[in-house]
């Protein structure tokens, strides 16, 4: 998607995220949170949205979470602030294929639900793989466009015009998360529910 269209369509989705499609993609958000805490110590989480994984990082992480939607980061903020996450060290408002952090700067960086939604998701791909440290793990949360001419596939392609009303890419390919040769593809799992969602564990090389 276009950054216009991004900032525009979640902009709508900012009021109804948490009831709707957030309600029903908890467990990519419980399993990449799980693995980050697990590691221990910085994380950051591009395309933050409205802040729904920030209560499962454990009190001992070292969270930054960042989201191009002013809306979006509106709601991060308030849970942060009601729920009073200290944990969370930064929210902020950035372009993720032009991550204003140093090389090599986080232990774990996640992106959750977000690659099939921002423009040039190889660039974002890069920066990820730029601010995580060599040794650490970049965690991708996303549904990725069925092979071949089942259902599902024709149903996807039937969808990916309307890829500015959704807010996502229907029919986005998992070669577009695979291809930086700094990343190594060390886990991939198929989430509930039915599978829609795959969890992509990649390794930083040296
Ligand atoms: C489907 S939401 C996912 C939010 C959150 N990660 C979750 O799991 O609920 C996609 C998010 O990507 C953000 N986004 C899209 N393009 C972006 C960009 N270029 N830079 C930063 N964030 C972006 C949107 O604003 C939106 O909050």
């Amino acid at each position: 998607m276009e950054l216009e269209a991004v900032t525009k369509s979640y902009a709508r989705w900012a009021p109804v995220y948490d009831r709707t499609f957030g309600a029903v993609t908890h467990a990519g958000r419980r399993r990449a949170t799980g693995f980050a805490n697990h590691v221990g110590g910085t994380v950051l989480e591009v395309g933050v949205g409205t802040g729904l994984a920030l209560p499962f990082y454990a009190p001992h992480m070292q969270v930054t979470g960042i989201d191009f939607s002013e809306e979006m980061l509106a709601k991060a903020r308030e849970k942060v602030a009601e729920q009073r996450m200290a944990h969370v060290r930064a929210l902020r408002q950035m372009d993720a294929r032009a991550l204003d952090f140093a090389e090599g700067s986080f232990d774990t960086v996640c992106a959750m639900h977000i690659m099939s939604v921002v423009p040039e998701p190889e660039c974002v791909l890069s920066e990820m793989a730029r601010v995580c440290k060599p040794g650490g793990h970049v965690l991708i949360v996303n549904h990725f466009a069925a092979e071949g001419t089942g259902a599902m596939a024709r149903l996807e392609r039937l969808m990916a015009p309307l890829s500015d009303l959704l807010g996502w890419h229907s029919d986005f390919a998992r070669a577009r998360v695979l291809g930086d040769l700094r990343l190594q593809l060390v886990e991939e799992d198929a989430l509930p529910p039915l599978g829609l969602m795959t969890y992509l564990r990649l390794r930083r090389l040296d």
